[in-house]
């Protein structure tokens, strides 16, 4: 007999018909109901089981977490709470838990003890929930760019370059670290190493994806990439997941629309394809809102703020107007920031990022046109000399979502360009090269898919939207 998923199940016209269900055991009630649940829901099938007509040692396995496999008739329910429950026939324990040792019990356990125990919290209703809204997110985003004619490009995971520049990458060798091999000026032999030369962990993969866009006109990538930055925030992981359309011909604004449309359509699927979850998260975040003070609690609510995002358009603000709205904000007057904005030029912090959104603009904003010595070498530079054609997103309670640019197609500023921020010319020939046959103007960004999970499930930690969170200290799994 083929098994039934507990989705299709609870939509079935209960008739007395037979069925299998395979599950996982969420709670066992005066020995005789038991909440099963597969994962294909955040819902629960109802077992009822006639303890009387089954040996007692086997009714006592029945425990929470323990995987079990029932036959039996669905039928109409008789308690309120379900449409349908399943009359078990028959049944056998797939895998046992122990109770005596099984972490998850059904209470509320924290996020953090759950962190913990990340190769059991997928069974959890929090973590079911966001790793199917993971699932469609993802899908979403695939979905998008091929709807509209882009290329999914596979850039490498292994690479000799720094796209960004910045320093922040994991070595990748296959040289033994207690014996390295040295030359006589103390360097190390790199041509010894498996690649013959140094290589790293990619921190996005936009250089090969511009390599592409010379060719394939509309390309993505969506992979892991990798930053070890010591940023030990609620934001920040050593491995994340990012998103990086390239499209030639585009500019910087043809760019912000692709952005822009790209979060609304992704957003829109969710709410139609993950109602439940949703709920659930929804519910789950009022829940958790009542234990805070009134001056922290959200103005908006998870589904509020989803749909707020769709029906608005994003605030588009040049940084240098930024820097002048920061500069004679409330907080930054009275001292508030703990960064106090000043010149033209700082960087923005995350409490600046926060303040024009969630104070100022109340929407999601797109910055744009930054100093040009806050960002990285291949971004457009614009005529004024000092400004770049950057573009970031900042959204409420996450900060930057989406970092992108025009690119510097011209050979002669790129090249000085890199020169004067010391990013090696002669390795990266092949990046030039593009400049050199067939330039032409083009655009791209970067998504940071855990961000953008943060917003649309409504979390607060970004170590509890990916399955296996990794980051300074951590790497566990
Ligand atoms: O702003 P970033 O560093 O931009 C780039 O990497 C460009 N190459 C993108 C491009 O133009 N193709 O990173 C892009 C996004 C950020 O806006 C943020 O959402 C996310 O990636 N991100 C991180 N997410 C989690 N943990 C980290 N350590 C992140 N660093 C960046
Ligand atoms: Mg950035």
């Amino acid at each position: 007999m083929k098994r039934i998923r507990v989705i299709e199940i609870i939509q079935t016209e209960p008739k007395n018909q037979n069925v299998l269900v395979k599950g996982w055991v969420r709670s066992f009630r005066s020995n005789r109901f038991i909440a099963l649940n597969d994962g294909s829901t955040i819902n629960n099938i109802q077992l009822v089981i006639d303890f009387e007509n089954f040996p007692e040692d086997q009714i006592r396995r029945i425990t929470v977490g323990s995987c079990i496999a029932a036959q039996g008739e669905l039928i109409p329910s008789q308690g309120s709470g379900q449409k349908s429950e399943v009359r078990v026939v028959q049944f056998e324990i797939l895998g046992d838990a122990d109770p005596g040792i099984y972490p998850l019990q059904p209470k509320k356990h924290s996020l953090e003890f759950l962190r913990e125990i990340a190769h059991l919290r997928f069974r959890t209703n929090t973590f079911g929930s966001i790793f199917r809204i993971r699932h469609h997110v993802a899908f979403a985003i695939h979905r998008f760019f091929h709807e509209r004619g882009f290329y999914y490009l596979h850039s490498p995971v292994i690479t000799a370059s720094d796209a960004e520049g910045a320093g922040e990458m994991f070595h990748v060798t296959s040289l033994d670290l207690s014996r390295i091999p040295f030359n006589d000026q103390k360097e190390v032999e790199y041509k010894k190493d498996f690649f013959g030369r140094p290589a790293n962990l990619t921190v996005s993969g936009q250089l090969e994806a511009e390599l592409a866009a010379m060719a394939l006109s509309q390309v993505y990538t969506f992979g892991p990439t990798f930053r070890a930055e010591n940023s030990n925030t609620t934001r920040h992981l050593a491995e994340f997941w990012m998103i990086e359309p390239e499209v030639a011909f585009n500019d910087i604004f043809d760019n912000m629309d692709l952005a822009e449309d790209m979060l609304k359509y992704v957003i829109g699927k969710v709410m139609t394809e993950c109602t439940d979850d949703l709920k659930f998260l929804l519910d789950r975040e009022e829940e958790e809102q009542k234990s805070k003070p009134q001056q922290e609690r959200n103005e908006m609510n998870l589904l509020q703020r989803l749909q707020f995002c769709l029906d608005h358009q994003f605030e588009r603000v040049s940084y240098t107007d930024a820097i002048e709205i920061l500069r004679n904000s409330n907080p930054n007057k009275k001292g508030k920031f703990q960064y106090a904005v000043e010149s033209w030029g700082t960087d923005l912090q995350s409490e600046h990022e926060r303040y024009l959104v969630e104070k100022h603009y109340k929407k999601p904003v797109i910055l744009f046109n930054y100093p040009k010595d806050i960002k990285a070498f291949y971004m457009r530079q614009n005529d004024d000399g000092k400004t770049v054609a950057a573009m970031d997103i900042l959204f409420p309670g996450i900060g930057e979502i989406v970092g992108g640019s025009q690119r510097e197609e011209r050979y002669d500023r790129l090249a000085s360009r890199m020169k004067e921020m010391h990013i090696p010319t002669e390795e990266m020939y092949w990046y030039l090269d593009t400049r050199r046959f067939g330039s032409c103007p083009h655009a791209g960004f970067g998504l940071g898919f855990e961000r953008l999970m943060l917003f649309i499930t409504g979390m607060g930690n970004i170590r509890d939207v990916i399955p296996f969170p990794r980051y300074p200290g951590y790497a566990e799994f």
